[in-house]
């Protein structure tokens, strides 16, 4: 195991997870539009490596750290409680077009050509689509109302646990 980060501002780790989020976003729509690209196997394993890693790391940074504090934390006029139903629900949601994406994108590391592109692509652009949405919610509601709310003392239990959470896997 190497690169191991020890999460100093968890704020801004979340935002920097976000702008690698956009980067596989660009990675599958590529892979969508163009079947048998020369560099698909690469870009395959790219996002899986991402899905397999990191992904998970970065749902858990936000539905076990994050978004508790912010319910603890927020005023009942901020609408935190229906943001945070809704972010939750996507991560569902990601999760099962995940599920479906990883065996083709098994196929394309593998060198080879996914045998029905057009449901694959389908459920990229897919991905994608609903991933950008989400990120828009966290980068320009969550994460500023987070800077404004979370405490001092909040900040660094977020970051220990987040921390934590690397070094347990
Ligand atoms: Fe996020
Ligand atoms: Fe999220």
């Amino acid at each position: 195991m190497t690169d191991l980060p020890v999460v100093r501002r968890p704020l801004e780790f979340l935002e920097g997870h976000h702008d690698r989020q956009l980067l596989i976003c660009a990675a599958l729509e590529h892979l969508a539009e163009e079947a048998g690209a020369d560099d698909a196997g690469e870009t395959a394993r790219m996002v899986l490596d991402y899905f397999e890693r990191e992904m998970p790391f970065h749902i858990a940074d936000e539905e076990d750290d994050l978004f508790p504090l912010m319910m603890q934390r927020c005023h009942e006029d901020d609408g935190c409680e229906e943001t945070v139903a809704m972010l939750e629900a996507e991560h569902e949601s990601d999760r099962e077009l995940h599920d479906r994406l990883v065996p083709s994108l098994r196929v394309l590391a593998g060198g080879h050509l996914i045998e029905n592109h057009a449901v694959f692509a389908r459920d990229a652009v897919s991905f994608s689509t609903l991933q950008r949405r989400h990120l828009a919610w966290e980068n320009g509601a969550v994460l500023p109302l987070a800077r404004q709310r979370l405490s001092e003392d909040d900040l660094v239990t977020m970051a220990e646990a987040m921390t934590r959470r690397r070094k347990v896997r």
